[in-house]
């Protein structure tokens, strides 16, 4: 029986299921606990989309890390990237000499992160990698170097574990496909 069942009647389909999701993100704790051993890595959860990634993420990781929380704006409230991010929350601390890993929910045309990456590179960190729990690699225009990814996913419009459309369906405990009526797209 699922919970959230009127939000299912919005979706084309299920495209990652709960368990799958929760198996993908224990894998990637452990290779991140293994890649990062004897570091303290300051792990940035990318708001408001990666919310649900980086707390189920950051549970499965074994080492004494930080967190910190960032908000950037690039979509506004339709389904494609206008290239323009702003930083809209920024960072509690200094990050000089840390290990940062970016916690992201998806990376579609890399526009976001590739900003974001250029910011925090100002900021003399020892090092910068992004984890990202989905990749629409066809859709990428602009290159970027995603160290982590739990699902390449094809170029359709997705919500759930965090993502949204117009800030709705975050709640949503699997990830879908939003039926392109929601939105007024083509299907
Ligand atoms: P990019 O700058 O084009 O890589 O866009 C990345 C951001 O766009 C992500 O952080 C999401 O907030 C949003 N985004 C891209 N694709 C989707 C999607 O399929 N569903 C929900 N949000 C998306
Ligand atoms: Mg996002």
């Amino acid at each position: 029986m699922n919970t959230n069942a009127c939000l299912y009647q919005d979706l084309t389909k299920v495209l990652v299921t709960r368990e799958e999701i929760a198996e993908a993100v224990r894998a990637l704790g452990r290779q991140i606990t293994q890649d990062y051993a004897g570091k303290e890595p300051v792990l940035i959860c990318i708001l408001k989309g990666a919310s649900v990634f980086f707390t189920d993420l950051i549970r499965e990781i074994d080492l004494p890390i930080t967190t910190e929380f960032m908000a950037i704006s690039s979509y506004g409230g339709g389904t494609k990237s206008s290239g323009i991010v702003k930083i809209v929350k920024d960072l509690d601390r200094d990050i000089s000499g840390r290990d940062v890993l970016i916690v992201e929910d998806i990376v579609d045309s890399g526009r976001t992160l590739a900003h974001l990456s250029q910011v925090l590179a100002t900021r003399k960190a020892a090092s910068i990698n992004i984890a990202t729990l989905l990749d629409k690699p066809a859709r990428r225009v602009v290159p970027l170097e995603v160290k982590y990814h739990c699902f390449n996913i094809p170029d359709a419009f997705v919500v759930g574990y965090g993502l949204d459309y117009d800030e709705k369906y975050r709640n949503l405990p699997d990830i879908g496909v939003l039926a392109p009526k929601i939105y007024g797209g083509e299907s």
